[in-house]
């Protein structure tokens, strides 16, 4: 099975307000996915109903070979969720948080799992010290560290960098790299065009309750006229593409 994340023609409406509006879309396995959106666009809605925290409408969507309808269990089993809020318990040092969600999980040799993540997102120096005294990138370093435990094969990114400074973003970007070169799959949701650039293996843009487009950079690049030659040859960015495509669709 080489899908994780299977979407197929999801609608969601809140009272007066049609949010999702047949939302399509897959994941490879092993993959960085983006969807981008501007702020309201429904990503975090979207985001959860693939966690089973909110039921869809309307379509169907698996993740990791379940229904989120039908086997919203499973999902469960086989996703983490870090949202734009860090969940970190600020009493406790970085590695008491690890530890803390390694036993909640019944998972063996908690300790051991806790300094190994702490290794993986370089925060062993840090390990010992209260995660209030941490910096924003540290501690969404944390927060992520804490949603891999138990090492499930999906890992859901909601807005990872909204927030941060630009030095945070970068270390939250090598974290994320980081999961995606040991085969996790993961589906992240930005704002920031640049973030999708750097991280993803496609991106798809979700723009008034549809996605707009779903492809690589370098295909995404080709939507527009190519490079004038001016004095200066200047590629496309995918801001360009963003602010094109969704001007177009604007009423
Ligand atoms: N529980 C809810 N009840 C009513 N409206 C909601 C609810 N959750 C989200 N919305 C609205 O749905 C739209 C999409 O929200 P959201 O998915 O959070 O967007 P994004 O994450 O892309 O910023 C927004 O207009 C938001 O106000
Ligand atoms: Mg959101």
């Amino acid at each position: 099975m080489t899908t994780a994340i299977r979407v197929s023609g999801v609608t969601k409406s809140f009272p007066g307000l049609d949010v999702l509006r047949g939302v399509d879309f897959e994941v490879a396995r092993g993959t960085v996915f983006a969807l981008l959106g501007s702020n309201g666009a429904g990503k975090t809605t979207l985001i959860k109903i693939l966690a089973t925290l909110l039921k869809a409408d309307g379509g169907s969507a698996d993740v990791n070979g379940f229904d989120v309808a039908g086997q919203p269990a499973k999902v469960r089993d086989s996703i983490s969720l870090t949202g734009q809020f860090a969940a970190v318990d600020e009493i406790l040092t970085g590695r008491e948080n690890l530890i803390l969600v390694a036993r909640l999980r019944h998972l063996p040799e908690p300790k051991a799992i806790a300094d190994d993540l702490l290794r993986r997102f370089s925060l062993t120096e840090a390990g010992g010290r209260r995660a209030a005294t941490y910096s924003g990138g540290m501690r969404r370093r944390l927060d992520i560290a804490m949603s891999l435990i138990g090492n499930p094969p999906v890992v859901f990114l909601d807005e990872p960098t909204t927030g941060l400074d630009p030095e945070a973003r970068l270390e939250v970007w090598r974290a994320v790299r980081e999961l995606a070169g040991q085969g996790t799959t993961v589906l992240l949701t930005t704002q920031y065009l640049d973030e999708a650039e750097h991280l993803a293996d496609r991106i798809a843009i979700l723009h008034q309750g549809r996605i707009l487009v779903n492809d690589t950079l370098a295909e995404l690049r080709k939507l527009l006229p190519p490079a004038e030659v001016e004095y200066v040859e200047k590629q496309p960015t995918l801001e360009d593409v963003f602010l094109a495509l969704t001007a177009k669709d604007t009423p």
